[in-house]
């Protein structure tokens, strides 16, 4: 949801500008531009389309400071003149988050004679900055943030200073040093490689980047202490290894996703904390919360923990979570699941159940984002970093961290139980990876008016996982549905055209699911399956278009298998039909933007 970058004392701003901004690509790749300080002048350049698109632009750009933005539209659609970084008068300003109040301040400024560029929320500052500005940077900056109302991290250059400023108020923002260097960006591994040593902005504090010194305020100017630590070795990102494309390296990196997410759960003392909490807490009920695919790790811990515990536990995306009044208290476990830690729905439902009185708890793959400092409680996913839009060694590692914690509220005996049976998990990915072929299943999804995919149980879960995967990376219509429901109502939906793929990892819902897929079949609809060993019933496996058979799985940790042969299924659609895996259209990674 757009990324921003600042650098100043090094030699050449726009070559470090043009690294850091196709390291935070993912963050939008709609338009990017940079700005760079040159002989006491601002130079802006900015384009629609990918980074790559301004490498020619930014070689011609000297000078020792600037500032760079890839963009996921809000406000304006993707175009030259909406990309970033705004510039006028003497300021440029690179934004992510939306300005809230932009209506009113455009209408103020405009009075005023201000001239308006772009269509964006986040031109506003820009003109802001120039009419705060009498001579002294420092105080443009406060009287300008102090205006702005919504989420806003920005990195600022003034003509009139050597440096840079990077304000952060809900959305992210890291400052680095290294080499006589100061640097900002919106995330860790954009620094990796430029920074030695960073730290983590809090909401409310602006830095200053001058003359290789670094000054931190807060928005009423007062003087706050920064202190740096070495960049952790976790967040340098690998590259592709030899792999094509970051989705299949990432589904490669299954294996060590699950296996580094149990040891960290071990490493961070993880059953003592959530079992303290629940002896001082008492939980009388559990509430997840995540968005997307996140949502499904939820959804699939809520059925194993009502099962399991025998509490209520249920599942809800965060941003419905937000909009209505539910029966969350001081007894209720809440349980924020997030790969970047700052979806801004998840934190915002994190940060209002914590209102109402309940225990919050994060899973998330990123310990320094803004759900662990809203969190009582942190379980760390440790999938490493994932660069692919599409989350696949996140999900697993997610659906790992959540059965060790049911398992923990459960005793003892039950967790021991689920970390050797996690074990296992692990090198039954492997050859679910290594053992399935998706070329046919892909060859009759990339034909398919729709895709289907159902499941009964802990099977509906990654069904709906499944649909997203396949919708998100090759664009095929379709739908998760519970297979119990298809008759009332999206049956109308299946002819020759589309396709089911039935996911039957349970033997006691597999025959459910089976009198569903008859129901498709009666209709001349085609039928794929995926199945554990003995869970599809006689007669369905040989009718189906494609069958797979899973290594062993059940429980509530069978959706870390069963999810693979249908991450891989969306990836060869999408290569088939020519889509690029890892940057899908319209989408962005994170999403810090309610
Ligand atoms: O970083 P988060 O886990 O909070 O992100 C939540 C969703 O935006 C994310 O899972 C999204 O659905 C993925 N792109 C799906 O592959």
């Amino acid at each position: 949801m757009c990324g921003i970058i600042g650098c100043t004392g090094v030699k050449n701003a726009s070559a470090v500008l043009y690294k850091g901004l196709l390291d935070l690509e993912y963050r939008g790749y709609d338009s990017a531009g940079m700005a760079v300080l040159c002989d006491g002048g601002i130079v802006t350049v900015k384009k629609k389309g990918r980074v790559c698109a301004l490498s020619a632009a930014a070689e011609e750009l000297r000078g020792t400071s600037g500032i760079g933005h890839t963009r996921w539209a809000t406000h304006g659609i993707p175009s030259d003149e909406n990309a970033h970084p705004h510039t006028a008068g003497k300021f440029s300003v690179v934004h992510n988050g939306i300005i809230e109040n932009y209506a009113e301040l455009k209408e103020e400024l405009v009075s005023q004679g201000c001239s308006f560029s772009s269509h964006t929320d986040s031109e506003v500052v820009v003109h802001l900055l120039n009419r705060c500005y009498s001579g002294d940077f420092k105080d443009a900056v406060l009287h300008t943030v102090r205006r702005l109302r919504g989420s806003f991290a920005l990195c600022i250059l003034c003509a009139d200073s050597d440096g840079f400023a990077a304000v952060k108020y809900r959305n992210p923002i890291i400052v680095g040093k290294g080499g006589g260097a100061l640097f900002a960006a919106s995330d860790m591994p954009a620094l990796s490689g430029l920074a030695e040593s960073v730290a983590v902005l809090k909401d409310g504090q602006i830095a200053f980047a001058s003359h290789g010194e670094m000054d931190l305020c807060d928005f009423s100017g007062e003087a706050q202490a920064l202190t740096f630590s070495p960049v952790p070795a976790a967040v340098r990102a690998a590259g592709l290894c030899g792999f094509p494309h970051y989705m299949i390296k990432e589904i490669n990196e299954i294996p060590a996703a699950v296996k580094n997410t149990v040891h960290a759960f071990l490493e961070e003392r993880c059953f003592e904390r959530v079992t303290r909490a629940a002896k001082k807490r008492g939980f009388g009920n559990i509430f997840l919360c995540g968005c997307g695919t996140a949502y499904h790790a939820a959804l699939a811990a809520a059925y194993s923990a009502e099962e399991l515990l025998g509490i209520p536990a249920r599942a809800e995306t965060a941003g419905e979570f937000r909009g209505r009044k539910s029966a969350v208290g001081r007894s209720t476990l809440f349980v924020a699941v997030s790969q970047s830690g700052e979806t801004a729905d998840t934190v915002e439902a994190a940060r209002t159940a914590k209102q109402r009185g309940a225990y919050v708890l994060a899973v998330t793959n990123v310990p320094y984002s803004a759900l662990t400092s809203v969190a009582d409680c942190v379980v760390p996913v440790r999938a490493g970093t994932e660069v692919c839009v599409a989350a696949t060694k996140s999900y697993c590692g997610q659906v790992a961290a959540l059965s060790l914690v049911v398992s923990a509220l459960k005793g003892r005996a039950e967790c021991r139980r689920t970390l050797s049976e996690l074990q296992e998990v692990c090198s039954k990915c492997a050859s679910a990876i290594s053992g399935f072929s998706a070329e046919a299943a892909a060859r009759a999804c990339a034909s398919s008016s729709g895709v289907y995919f159902i499941g009964r149980g802990i099977d509906y879960p990654v069904a709906l996982e499944g649909s997203l995967k396949l919708k998100e990376v090759s664009y095929v219509p379709g739908e998760g549905y519970p297979s119990g429901e298809l008759k009332h109502g999206t049956l109308a939906l299946i002819d020759g055209g589309t396709l089911a793929v039935a996911v039957m990892t349970d033997i006691r819902s597999g025959e459910k699911t089976a009198s569903a897929v008859e129901q498709i079949y009666s209709r001349g609809g085609r039928v794929a399956v995926i199945c554990s060993p003995g869970c599809a019933p006689r007669g369905i496996a040989e009718r189906a278009e494609f069958y797979a058979e899973l290594p062993e799985c059940g429980g509530m940790l069978s959706p870390i298998i069963s999810v693979i042969p249908l991450q891989l299924i969306a990836y060869r659609t999408a290569v088939m039909l020519g889509r690029d895996p890892d940057k899908p259209r319209n989408l962005a990674k994170s999403v810090t933007v309610e």
